[in-house]
């Protein structure tokens, strides 16, 4: 049996879930349950990172003991995600004593590539991470990301030997041994390896406490991004126990693409410095804008996830975020266009066409033939293995769309009216297999509406007592 690992980025626990969080599980989630109907089994991953400047500076902002301050966060993720319902199988969060142990372990493998200097430079403790003079002068001494001017930061760190895997991680890339998607960010992330300097992967004990302790140095602990890129391979056992080898590489590891750079330059080279494999891909998606300006709390236009789950359920969250997000660039989010495509889309397209075909099936006394081994056709495969979810989804929508057409041209209440009972039989039970196997195919992502439809379509044919997305305008 083919064995599928699939990874999301692990978010700082110092806010509340965020919209771009939402993105990450449901990309991972649609080529989860793709994979399972396959046949596949399945790894999928998720977690919280919880060290670092950042959430230890949240923490005494309120007063609250910063291990406190992190068991009372982790919990909001974990009900985010099942709201979401993604199928993730493995939880971590950074401050699991496991995972800490497991990190030491990784720490000492890497020592031949790690040496301690003095540094000076420019941190943003935003992104956790220093940034060059000449970046810091570009952005005139503010992270345009965090509006936070930069720090100057002085101190003793470890550093890791990046330039001894450079040679090594471009190959890689190059050769698409390991890919990077959506296939323009390769060359950024190729220019950024020529420029990339050996990473500090600590912090002084007297500049950061929040952090786990560098084995056998007690002045230090790790940097957060060894902490938490380290969560990939934690979970899955490594180093200690051997079942991490049957997961290990990863099938895809989704992360966005603020945080393509972390994952395509300073974790291969860990992965390297390990003697393991690179993952097999990386995808990178883009940012969710709203009205077309990045979300930030100072501007005030930060969507908050909860409330557009609220507004028409699930289902229609996920038909947002995976068919009108596009994959791999930045998209919009707006009521507008959220509401546009919830009563345009699912409620006139799938919806009513779930209602018509149950009700004349019903009132026809149709007898069902379901047809045998309902399967993925070839092209929705092709975009589901090039990971091209957005444009699968077009894919099966097209094919909804098209029973409508195909309905309004075959006009089986016509049928009916003028006796032609063989007729009507063969042309309904054609319309509801082929919606059956669209059905299949929307299942991943939309689980839960997909569900709804096969038992309407069950063993007796059951019109839905209330629409399946009930229209809130003309
Ligand atoms: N803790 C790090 C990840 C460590 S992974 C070893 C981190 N956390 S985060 O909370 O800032 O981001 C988590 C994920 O959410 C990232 O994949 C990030 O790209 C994604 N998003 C956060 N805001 C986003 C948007 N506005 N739009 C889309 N995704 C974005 O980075």
């Amino acid at each position: 049996m083919k064995h599928t690992y699939i990874t999301t980025a692990i978010p700082y626990l110092n806010g509340d879930p965020h919209i771009g969080h939402a993105v990450d599980y449901c990309l991972a989630d649609v080529f989860a349950r793709y994979s399972r109907l396959k046949g596949d089994e399945v790894k999928f991953q998720a977690g919280t990172d919880e060290h670092g400047n950042k959430i230890f500076q949240k923490a005494k902002e309120l007063g609250v003991p910063v291990e406190e301050y992190v068991q009372g966060n982790v919990d909001k993720f974990k009900d985010f995600i099942a709201k979401l319902n993604a199928s993730y199988t493995d939880f971590v969060r950074t401050t699991d004593k496991q995972h800490e142990k497991r990190v030491q372990e990784i720490w000492l493998k890497l020592k031949e590539h790690i040496y301690k200097a003095g540094y000076e430079g420019w941190y943003c403790t935003g992104c956790e991470r220093y940034v060059t003079e000449k970046e810091c002068k570009e952005n005139n001494g503010v992270c345009p990301d965090h509006q936070k001017p930069y720090e100057k930061l002085k101190e003793e760190n470890y550093y890791f030997r990046i330039s001894d895997f450079k040679d090594k991680i471009r190959q890689a890339i190059e050769s698409d041994e390991m890919v990077i998607l959506p296939e323009f960010r390769k060359k950024e992330i190729l220019k950024l390896l020529d420029e990339s300097p050996d990473v500090s992967v600590s912090r002084p004990v007297s500049q950061l406490t929040w952090g786990v302790p560098v084995p056998d140095d007690e002045s230090q602990v790790m940097y957060v991004w060894v902490d938490a890129l380290s969560n990939y391979l934690t979970v899955i056992g490594y180093p200690d126990d051997n079942d991490y080898s049957v997961w290990w590489p990863a099938s895809v590891q989704i992360v966005g693409k603020d945080i393509l750079r972390f994952h395509a330059i300073l974790w291969p080279a860990m992965l390297m410095g390990l003697g393991l494999n690179l993952p097999k891909v990386i995808l990178s998606h883009g940012m969710i804008l709203a009205d077309g300006q990045k979300m930030s709390k100072s501007v005030g236009n930060v969507v908050n996830p909860l409330e557009v789950l609220d507004k028409y359920g699930l289902d229609a969250f996920r038909y947002y975020f995976l068919r009108h997000v596009d994959t791999f660039s930045d998209s919009d989010f707006t009521w507008q266009k959220y509401d546009e495509a919830y009563n345009n889309e699912l409620a006139n397209d799938l919806g009513n066409l779930v209602q018509r075909l149950a009700t004349l099936a019903q009132k026809n006394n149709l007898v069902l033939e379901k047809r045998a081994n309902i399967g993925f056709s070839a092209e929705y495969q092709k975009y589901m293995e090039s990971f091209e979810f957005s444009r699968a989804f077009d894919y099966v929508w097209d094919k909804i769309q098209n029973l409508n057409k195909r309905i309004d041209d075959e006009k089986p209440w016509m049928l009916a009216k003028n006796n032609e009972t063989e007729k009507l039989n063969v042309c309904l039970n054609d319309l509801i297999n082929d919606l059956l196997e669209a059905n299949y195919e929307l299942s991943v992502f939309l689980p839960n509406a997909a569900d709804k439809i096969f038992e309407v379509f069950g063993d007796s044919i059951k019109p839905p007592e209330t629409p399946l997305f009930p229209k809130t305008k003309k």
